[in-house]
């Protein structure tokens, strides 16, 4: 019985000894992550990206813009985009919840700026495989009415 107390004992320590070494690389692992790292994770809805739109505040669903954003959408985007499916770019459904309405608008008014320089855009891009976002040049104005329609998605 006491030998196997000290095997025990031996067992036990030889735990803890391996334990004290994990502890270490949990610190380790515990580190800031690498700056990349942190523009990856950040919250894509804080990101307003870039052009010409840096504050847009929502009401409620206004449905004779919705109309209006219904007919350029149909015009324009949907050689590209369908609702029902990812087609040459991503499905437009539930977007207000993966991006904030000021990046959406400044993705239609600016979108050579944006695949360039915008992280978001950026990795659209390479999901495309290289195929970029088309600049259908919209008014303000008819991309605030497809805002307005994509809020219906
Ligand atoms: C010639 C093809 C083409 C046309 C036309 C086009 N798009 Fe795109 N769009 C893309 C591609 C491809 C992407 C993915 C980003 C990239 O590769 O640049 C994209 C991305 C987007 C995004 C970002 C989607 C997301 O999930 O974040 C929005 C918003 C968008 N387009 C809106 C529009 C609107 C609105 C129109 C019409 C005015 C339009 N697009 C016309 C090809 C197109």
């Amino acid at each position: 019985m006491k030998k196997f107390n000290v095997l025990m004992a031996l067992l036990i320590i030889s735990l803890m000894w391996a334990c004290g070494g994990g502890n270490s690389a949990t610190e380790a692992s515990s580190a800031p992550p690498p700056k990349s790292m942190v523009e990856e994770d950040a919250d894509p809805m804080e990101n307003k990206g870039i052009g010409p739109i840096t504050e847009l505040k929502l009401d409620e669903v206004n449905q004779e813009l919705v109309a209006d954003g219904l007919k350029v959408f149909e015009e324009m985007c949907t050689a590209c985009h369908k609702v029902e499916k990812k087609f040459i770019g991503p499905s437009p459904k539930g977007i207000m919840d993966r991006r904030s309405p000021e990046w959406i608008m400044n993705m239609i008014l600016n979108p050579d700026e944006m695949v360039i320089k915008d992280p978001i855009a950026k990795q659209l891009l390479i999901e495309a495989n290289g195929a970029p976002m088309a600049n259908q040049n919209l008014t303000e104005d008819q991309a605030r009415a497809v805002l307005e329609y994509f809020r219906t998605l």
